[in-house]
């Protein structure tokens, strides 16, 4: 009959379109091979990053940080902290107090960095920054005092110091002028000048140690920072004998990995896709932070609208048209996928958002970018985690144990909000380094707080800063 001739069709259509989305989607799928390919190249490449002779065309940097140990809980006084180069710009004002009442208080305050001055020179940026302290001393009421500062600045920085920081380049949204190759104190301190007031900073950090320290406070045992956030890298303790750019062989120094430019050589470009190379192709760098693109929220968004906006020329989404909104770069936030991606979420909630979006979507439309949504996220999250699974497994080999126990402080937005991120990460650690029994601790605050610790203790052992 010709209704049954009609469902047949129907059928046809929805089996011809599901091969389709399959097919798109296709790549996105890692084997565990394939994850363990990724782990052991991340190994190869932090070892470049040590190595003197191979270190300065090392992708995955390895930076040293000149912070060698974590707090032991003596540390008090009280501190700013700056935070930049995440998710906000904040200005704290922290309180450590030590002993048997040992506590950390804070003071915060969120400022908004315009993008044409994250984007405008060097300069502006740095008396953006000084004038929102400025406002947020005055604002506390603390406008003379002199206090030790802790800089948290979560970009790559070459030190030679804790206290020094040359930018080796920007990343994430940032592209102000005449910064590259500056130390990021110096042009601090001279904002600070131009101001007449004066600040002692003692510290510059990036956010994966301040993380790292502020869990290290609670466990001593976290002795790996992570994030998963606007951007995505790690940091851990090393042995100063494998970190041969610096003179000592005893104890130990954090190293700032950088590991978002990972692949950065071409070495992952088999797993990443056409999609990959388009949100790359549109970034404000390039041919940069490979792995970040892949991994970190400031990015998945721009794979998922990449992806949409394909599946819709080929006729299998929003009714074939691309809206004016699907066209915008940036409009799937890391805080939207989380949402799109919540399975208590019903899906005409999820085309309540898209419709919020711009997106006007059918039910199937919605079905189907939550598939997108999901084969991204979870390709991030297992790449994180095969890049972990390489950290820890270092780390055990370092100790020269058959197990090894060992805490990561974790901060970041995408870890923290996306409803499935944390978990696979942490089933993928496990399934590629078995051996390694790995506790994940989230930091609270780590930036902010753990800039404070961190200049605590520069305070405390080398009387940095009061010069
Ligand atoms: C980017 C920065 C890095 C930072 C990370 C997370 O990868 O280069 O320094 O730690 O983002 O914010």
């Amino acid at each position: 009959s010709k209704g049954a001739a009609m469902v047949t069709a129907v059928a046809y259509r929805l089996a011809a379109q599901r091969k389709q989305i399959d097919a798109v989607l296709a790549p996105f799928l890692l084997s565990l091979d394939t994850l363990r390919e990724v782990k052991n190249k991340m190994r190869a490449e932090l070892e470049y990053g040590l190595k003197r002779e191979t270190q300065a065309s090392a992708t995955v940097k390895m930076l040293p940080t000149y912070v060698c140990g974590t707090p032991d809980g003596t540390e008090s006084g009280k501190f700013l902290a700056l935070d930049l180069g995440g998710t906000n710009f904040r200005v704290l004002l922290v309180k450590i107090r030590s002993g048997r009442r040992r506590s950390v208080q804070m003071y915060n305050k969120i400022f908004a960095i315009p993008l044409e001055i994250m984007q405008g020179t060097g300069e502006e940026l740095f008396d953006h920054i000084v004038q929102c302290i400025a406002d947020f001393l005055e604002y506390m009421g603390i406008k003379g005092a002199r206090l030790p500062l802790g800089f948290t600045f979560s970009f790559p920085c070459r030190q030679a110091s804790i206290d020094k920081g040359t930018l080796v380049g920007w990343t994430k949204g940032f592209k102000a002028t005449d910064c590259e190759g500056e130390d990021v104190v110096d042009m601090l301190r001279e904002a600070i000048r131009r101001r007449n007031f004066d600040l002692d900073i003692v510290a510059v950090v990036n956010d994966t140690v301040g993380t790292m320290m502020t869990c290290g406070y609670e466990d001593p045992n976290c002795e790996i920072g992570l994030i998963a956030g606007t951007g995505s890298n790690v940091c851990y303790m090393e042995d100063m004998k494998n970190i041969e750019i610096v003179e000592g062989n005893e104890g130990k120094m954090c190293i700032n990995t950088e590991w978002g430019g990972f692949g950065d050589n071409g070495c992952i470009d088999n797993i990443r896709t056409k999609y990959d190379k388009q949100v790359d192709e549109g970034s404000l760098n390039a041919g940069k932070q490979r792995y970040e693109k892949m991994t970190s929220g400031m990015y998945l968004g721009e794979i998922v609208r990449q992806i949409l906006i394909d599946l819709t020329k080929q006729g299998l989404l929003f009714r074939g048209q691309i809206s004016e909104s699907l066209r915008k770069r940036g409009i799937f936030e890391t805080k939207f996928l989380s949402q799109i991606e919540s399975d208590r979420l019903a899906l005409l909630q999820v085309r309540r958002i898209l419709q919020q979006l711009g997106l006007d979507s059918t039910c199937e439309d919605s079905i189907i970018v939550k598939e997108v949504c999901g084969a991204v996220s979870r390709r991030a999250a297992q790449l994180c985690g095969a890049g972990l699974a390489a950290i820890v497994e270092k780390k055990r080999e370092n100790r020269g144990v058959e197990h090894l126990q060992i805490t990561v402080g974790v901060d970041g937005t995408l870890y923290k909000l996306h409803p499935h991120f944390s978990r696979v990460l942490q089933e993928t650690v496990r399934e590629l380094a078995p051996q390694c029994d790995v506790t994940f601790m989230l930091s609270e605050d780590g930036s902010g707080k753990g800039a404070a610790l961190i200049t605590a203790v520069a305070k405390r052992l080398h009387n940095i800063g009061r010069k």
